[in-house]
């Protein structure tokens, strides 16, 4: 979607959605282009607005067709109280006018009474709204398609407002990066072409490594080889990086994010019941965010560096796959009794992390990873579940949470969980049973941090939404990106 910034007038033509505040009429100054538009009209969107019961109220719609003046449709959007507007409603009304504007071909968004940053908001939303997959639709009607492409936010200073929507253009292309790759399905996203895709973001200005299974046997990866060696697909370890902080010269440590990138997840030799498997494609989500993340950092040229790596496999159970019993021995030399090989993506965790810290030594590791049924069952689709060993990381994480939309709630560790991993033959075993099975999880990743820093999202309900919401379309959410995203802008940039 094409979007543009211009100064208040009323158009002459098209689609206008007027954004306005509880209690606006069309008499009130705040809302000039509602009193202009109502004039032109006749007084129609008035009246239609009085019919409609719009009182401006947060989340209210009120749609007037061909109202005159040349207008097709004139859109009321409520905000609810100014004082209480976050980016984040404002997001959501965006979002909204994307919605009741699909059949337009271009329309203008008045926001008379928002500040710049505002406006900017509205257009972000706007634009998370209008993502769409359709690559594999060939045969879908014009009439069946959105048609909204050219979007003018009318602004009180629209350079200002301008300025303030680019890096978040930036950051909604990181967001559009995630959705399409979790979007994809396992017989095209397989590990070698997500790290392809990874390396084709070296056009943003990151730096892209790719290890293959040579080098990862050389480095002693035996739990993530071992997950990888049931399918024909090798495994990749991409790791990208955003130089844009100056950090490194400085001797500074650099953040790091580690997502698991199980291309597709058919549980192995303990391979997953039929019914819904297919839903495992997204079983990379974490590794979708990190990408979609490192490309919004680069996007809006942050003043951090950031290292994003991704472990990527295909979990399948072909005739050299793992069996349940196996023991593994992990980069970090401690081994692993693979109990049930569908406990796939900790196995991968464990390697990766363990290279991350031993390799680039960050100030913090924060992993995403699709880990379990169990986060599912516990906090369902709304929020994700983490866990850290750092009480400031973790308020870090739930601040920026509740700023950016990326709702997330901290849960225990501990060492009676940790007990439930003990093995009879090898260091740990891969499961700790049906109890706390997010938790113990968990604890088996925190056996491969080492001490630093770390915080494991579990978006194993996040990372896929069944209904539209209101800046997400049905489908992949890209969770996390907006959320580090914003912790690192709020925390940790120069
Ligand atoms: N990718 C799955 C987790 C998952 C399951 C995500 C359902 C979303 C919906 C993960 O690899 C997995 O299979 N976990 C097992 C672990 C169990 C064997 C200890 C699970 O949660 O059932
Ligand atoms: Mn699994
Ligand atoms: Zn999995």
């Amino acid at each position: 979607m094409d979007i543009s910034f211009a100064k208040a007038a009323l158009p002459k033509s098209g689609a206008l959605a007027l954004l306005l505040q509880e209690g606006v009429t069309a008499t009130s100054p705040t809302a000039p282009l509602l009193q202009a538009a109502d004039e032109a009209t006749g007084g129609a969107i008035s009246r239609a607005l009085k019919v409609a019961d719009f009182s401006g109220k947060k989340g209210q719609t009120a749609t007037i067709l061909a109202p005159g003046a040349g207008l097709t449709r004139v859109v009321a959007i409520g905000l609810g109280k100014l004082a209480e507007l976050s980016p984040l409603r404002l997001e959501e009304a965006g979002g909204a006018i994307t919605v009741a504007l699909a059949r337009e071909p271009a329309a203008s968004i008045a926001t008379a009474g928002l500040s710049a940053a505002q406006a900017a908001s509205v257009a972000m939303g706007a634009l998370l709204r209008s993502y769409r997959f359709d690559r594999y639709r060939t045969k879908e009607k014009a009439e069946d398609k959105p048609k909204l492409a050219r979007l003018t936010v009318l602004a009180s200073e629209p350079t200002a407002a301008k300025s303030a929507f680019t890096p978040l253009q930036g950051v909604a292309n990181g967001v559009f990066v995630a959705r399409d790759l979790v979007s994809e399905p396992g017989n095209i996203l397989f590990p070698v072409e997500m790290a392809a895709r990874c390396k084709a973001l070296e056009k943003l200005g990151l730096k892209v490594e790719i290890l293959g299974p040579k080098e990862m046997l050389k480095l002693g990866f035996g739990a993530l080889m071992g997950v990888a060696q049931g399918s024909a697909q090798e495994p990749r370890v991409v790791a990208m990086h955003w130089n844009g902080g100056g950090a490194r010269k400085a001797g500074k440590k650099p953040l790091c994010f580690v997502g698991k990138g199980v291309t597709f997840d058919t549980g192995g030799i303990s391979i997953k019941p039929a019914g819904g498997m297919e839903d495992m494609k997204f079983d990379m989500a974490g590794a979708g965010a990190v990408i979609g993340l490192m490309a919004a950092l680069a996007g809006r040229k942050a003043k951090v560096d950031a290292i994003g790596i991704v472990g990527l496999v295909e979990n399948m159970p072909g005739d050299n796959a793992q069996r349940p019993g196996d023991v593994v021995k992990t980069y970090s030399g401690q081994t692993v009794e693979v109990i049930n090989t569908d406990a796939e993506g900790r196995l991968v965790l464990a390697d990766v992390l363990w290279y991350a810290q031993q390799k680039y030594d960050p100030r913090f590791m924060i992993d995403l990873a699709t880990l379990t049924g169990a986060m599912v069952i516990t906090l369902g689709h709304e929020i994700a579940g983490f866990f850290s060993n750092d009480d400031e990381l973790s308020k870090q994480l739930h601040e920026a949470g509740e700023a950016s939309g990326d709702k997330l709630w901290r849960m225990p560790l501990g060492e009676a969980y940790d007990k439930q991993i003990k093995s009879d033959i090898a260091d740990m075993k891969n499961v700790g049973g049906r109890p706390g099975g997010a938790i113990t999880a968990a604890q088996f990743i925190q056996r491969f941090v080492n001490g630093k820093p770390w915080a494991h999202l579990d978006i194993a309900g996040t990372a896929w939404t069944s209904k539209d919401l209101p800046t997400t379309p049905k489908g992949a959410t890209a969770y996390g990106v907006r959320l580090l995203d914003t912790l690192v802008a709020t925390y940790f940039e120069a």
